[in-house]
């Protein structure tokens, strides 16, 4: 199957924010994955409801919200609401995984999980029904820019075998330190959704860094 490239905007320039969305918009590229942080479950403060907004009325493509906030069922109304087409949520985050997932269902978005690099694959295998994504963590999170963590490859082959055997056709993302030097052994491995921030847009050609991430065979 194809995979998804999913541009992370905590890595465009918030003062040119409309131009970096139009840039996604007419490239190759999938989602929009917007990256919220609370300053409490990671040590960073991105941005929040008024960005995303903002972003919604000019983005053409789904976005991707990937909440690193404590309690994050406290909001599940309020991303859908703002436009939310995948809502991720931290397993480490949330009391009732069961419960908030299918709370995100029911408003209507795809339900996705997030695994800090730490947390083992196997924590998920009782709610594999109630998901759509998994969100692999390849670095911990907070920050873009930081090292790929090498043994997320042999995390995701584990993940897909974990879903493939509950017969679920849940998205595997992965989420830090992906770009050009790593994309094809993740897909190869697995992962379906990459998530691209720095490699993106911290490249001379965003353009030509999406393509080349996209696969240039295709
Ligand atoms: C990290 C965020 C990532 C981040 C990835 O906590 O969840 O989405 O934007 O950035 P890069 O691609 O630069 O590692
Ligand atoms: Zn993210």
């Amino acid at each position: 199957m194809e995979h998804l490239l999913a541009p992370s905007i905590l890595a465009a320039d918030f003062a040119n924010l409309e131009r970096d969305i139009h840039m996604v918009n007419a490239s190759t590229a999938d989602w929009f994955h917007l990256d919220v942080m609370d300053g409490v479950f990671v040590p960073n403060i991105s941005f929040g409801m008024p960005v995303i907004k903002s972003i919604a009325k000019h983005a053409t493509k789904p976005l991707d919200v990937h909440l690193m906030i404590v309690d994050p069922d406290r909001y599940l109304t309020v991303f859908a609401d703002l436009g939310a087409n995948v809502l991720t949520v931290h397993a480490e985050a949330c009391t009732h995984l069961h419960r908030t997932l299918g709370q995100i269902r029911s408003l209507g978005m795809k339900a996705g999980v997030a695994l800090n690099p730490h947390t083992p694959v196997a924590s998920l295998s009782d709610v594999v029904d109630e998901i759509d994504l998994v969100c692999l963590m390849s670095v911990n999170p907070g920050f873009g820019g930081q090292k790929f963590i090498e043994r997320t490859y042999q995390k995701t082959t584990d993940m897909r075998n974990l879903l493939d055997a509950a017969n679920s056709k849940a998205h595997i993302e992965i989420d830090g330190g992906v770009g050009v030097g790593n994309w094809k052994a993740l897909v190869n491995a697995g992962a379906d959704v990459l998530v691209a921030g720095s490699s993106t847009f911290n490249a001379v050609d965003p353009h030509a860094a999406i393509i080349e991430m996209k696969g240039r065979s295709r």
